[in-house]
């Protein structure tokens, strides 16, 4: 944008000087506005490299003429001070705790809702409490104080009346607006949680398993953590997020009537507030809340310990009024928790898909997180080690989401006299084969490849998974007889079962064999990113995977890159790109790629990114919306066809969608499509348009 130069040479192109505080306020806007669109909607609308420049702009004027620097300039998010300690901070309107309907099962709610109109007086003739009904987040609760619309105090909860002012800190979360868009009310202090994705905590702990670092129990401890970090510099690393879903001390705002309408103002005002919310009419929909969100649950990208119900008028709240510490209008309603205790049987090495050798605790069945654990990983044999734990022990497992259950430490306590220390075999408990730690590496390996049974076994899994070919029918079990029983060596021999090998198998019904083949056949046809993830090339995940293919856009470009062409791909760093050099570098690798091609496997390719002008992608600078159900794309795979070619997808239809991509059971995202007048394509049309405009 000519702007920034504009402000960065404090002359304007006719070469007139510009008021330096107004140049200053500008780029404030401006980059407070990218940033929310950014951090919050997720939606940029310009690279990051404008974004840095505009930045640069700023902090240049901010240099020459530092009494322009505002506490809600964005360079002012990264402070470099480490504070000696917390200064307390009392609370201006006191941080409440809620009460905790601790029965899980749908009585809860229909126990809140009683007590909620017995207060009320409201008898069964009265029509049903509305209620707002949002997600019990498992982070850190924290008060953001407002005033004239900029933040100027981040304060923890702490005893409920004295905090601790965390504001450097929370200043780093990009999520937080440091100036509120078109509010700028004397006094506003909005609550809400800060915490961190399931995703973020885990390759947080990743890394520091990698170092040889400790690792953190789990996301709210690593958030809780950041945020009470003395050194802002550490905090600012650490991936946090914030939910807005509440408000403390308010002046000069006139506040709206019901709880689901503040929640909207506040979205309105950049906060990020979360989707999964809704109004209930009465405990029957409480009821269905709770329920479809348990059932949400594994899917959500961060940890929730239940559903919060309130009262959604805000004058009923204030008539309910409070008892000792907690309101009357709100109440907790849990899931069966993440985290449980039990007692370790035995320790077992598991081979992995790369032949890693991962300690597994064998446990005393547990609940965990809505189901049973019997094995919980133990990560490596120095985490064992930190950890201290041997058979026998009492111990704290960890299941959320799909994450694969952890033992997350000891519960200290009397040990028999003598338990034997636990130790890696020399020899793979698999195959036989010998068991290497390279320097400088925390993990142990099996040298077999894959003569290993149990990495080709995984190797096959790793392929056959939904996020990669997506093999419906090829699980656990079967791919072990199809390794046991020597039908399948190689990734291009799945391909090769016909129903008549497949059927004479145990528990092989002719229609599930006749399945798995249809399953085979129709996994032919897939993407580019979800081939190359398939393949299991070490480092390479799903991420890295699309990055790769929409850099190189064709398999052949791939396999014959430098390394120095694979570093130029956006997060691709010398670990990532030694690996895929190595891996095509084998060529029984290139082999299993062209028999798989031999076999019929096939996906769409493009242009390099690098090469296309960005406009001659078919889908450049398109956005389109996807609803319904398509007849043979998933969602996933539409927009990842979409995305290669140059489109973007958006959540939800305005008048800047290009195209609405409809299947069966199209919702309201058609009928707006159909009042603005967007054209709406079925899924052979979305393949004409990613075919036709091609090249
Ligand atoms: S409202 C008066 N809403 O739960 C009600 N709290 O005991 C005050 N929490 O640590 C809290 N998600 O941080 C509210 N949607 C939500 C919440 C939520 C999580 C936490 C909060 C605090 C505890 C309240």
């Amino acid at each position: 944008m000519a702007q920034s130069d504009l402000f960065g040479a404090e002359a304007d192109s006719a070469g007139q000087p510009v008021d330096p505080a107004q140049a200053a306020a500008a780029l404030r806007a401006e980059l407070n506005e990218h940033a929310h669109r950014y951090y919050v909607l997720d939606a940029p609308i310009i690279p990051d490299a404008e974004y840095d420049r505009l930045f640069q702009a700023l902090q240049a004027l901010e240099h020459s003429h530092p009494e322009l620097i505002t506490p809600d300039s964005p360079t002012q998010r990264v402070l470099g001070k480490v504070l000696p300690g917390f200064e307390p901070v009392r609370h201006a309107a006191p941080m409440l705790s809620i009460r905790t309907e601790t029965d899980t099962e749908a009585s809860g709610a229909l126990a809140f809702d009683g007590r909620v109109r017995r207060e009320l007086g409201l008898t069964e003739a009265d029509p049903p409490v509305d209620y707002a009904a949002e997600l019990k987040f498992d982070g850190l609760a924290i008060n953001l104080r407002y005033e004239a619309g900029v933040l100027v105090r981040a304060a923890t909860r702490g005893d409920g009346e004295v905090g601790e002012d965390v504001t450097q800190n929370i200043r780093t979360i990009g999520q937080i607006p440091l100036r509120l868009k078109g509010c700028d009310a004397p006094v506003l202090e909005v609550r809400g949680e800060v915490y961190m994705r399931r995703d973020d905590f885990e390759s947080l702990n990743e890394r520091q398993r990698q170092r040889g670092d400790k690792t953190f129990v789990n996301p709210r401890n690593a958030a809780a953590g950041a945020v009470r970090q003395l050194d802002p510099a550490i905090a600012a690393q650490r991936p946090l997020r914030f939910f807005a879903y509440g408000l403390g001390e308010t002046q000069g705002w006139d506040v709206p009537p019901t709880h689901a309408g503040v929640l909207d103002a506040l979205s309105a005002m950049g906060f990020p507030v979360c989707q999964h919310r809704t109004v209930a009419h009465g405990a029957t929909e409480l009821v269905a809340f709770h329920e479809r969100i348990g059932a949400q649950r594994d899917g959500l990208p961060y940890d929730i310990d239940g559903v919060v119900y309130k009262v959604n008028r805000r004058d009923l709240q204030a008539q309910l009024g409070f008892v000792t510490r907690e309101p009357r209008w709100a109440v907790a309603h849990k899931y069966p928790a993440q985290e449980q205790v039990t007692q370790v049987e035995g320790i077992d090495v598991q081979v992995g898909r790369t032949g890693k050798l991962t300690p597994v605790a064998r446990l005393k069945p547990v609940f965990v997180g809505g189901v049973t654990v019997t094995n919980a990983t133990l990560h490596n044999l120095f985490e064992l080690r930190r950890k201290q734990v041997r058979v026998g022990d009492t111990v704290i497992v960890r299941r959320a989401g799909d994450v694969i259950p952890e033992v997350v430490g000891r519960v200290p306590g009397p040990r028999p006299a003598y338990v034997p220390n636990f130790h890696m075999p020399s020899g793979c408990p698999v195959c036989g084969s010998t068991v290497v730690r390279e320097r400088g590496e925390v993990d142990h390996r099996c040298s077999g490849g894959l003569f290993c049974a149990a990495q080709r076994k995984q190797a096959l899994l790793h392929f056959a998974q939904r996020r990669a070919m997506d093999i419906e029918g090829l699980g656990d079990k079967l791919v072990d007889q199809l390794v046991q029983g020597g039908l399948v060596r190689t990734l291009p021999e799945l391909y090769k079962l016909g129903v008549a090998r497949l059927a004479v198998l145990d528990r092989m019904a002719d229609k599930s064999a006749a399945n798995v083949v249809a399953a085979l056949e129709k996994s032919k046809t897939t993407t580019l990113p979800r081939f190359l993830f398939g393949l299991g090339i070490r480092h390479v995940g799903e991420t890295t995977a699309k990055d790769l293919a929409r850099h190189f856009g064709s398999m052949d470009r791939i396999m014959d890159a430098t390394e120095a062409q694979l570093l130029e791909v956006k997060d691709v760093g010398p670990v990532v790109a030694q690996s895929i050099r190595t891996f095509f570098d084998q060529p029984h690798n290139r082999e299993v790629v062209e028999q798989l091609r031999a076999a019929g496997v096939t996906w769409p390719e493009h242009e390099p990114a690098a090469l296309a002008d960005a406009a001659s992608l078919p889908l450049s600078g398109k956005t389109l919306v996807l609803t319904g159900t398509l007849p043979t794309l998933s969602r996933e795979d539409a927009k990842a066809l979409i995305e290669a070619a140059g489109g973007k997808v958006a959540g939800s239809v305005s008048r800047k969608t290009h195209y609405v991509v409809a299947g069966s059971e199209a919702g309201s995202k058609l009928d707006k499509a159909q009042e603005l007048g967007i054209p709406v394509l079925d899924e052979a049309g979305l393949q004409a348009l990613l075919s036709h405009t091609a090249g």
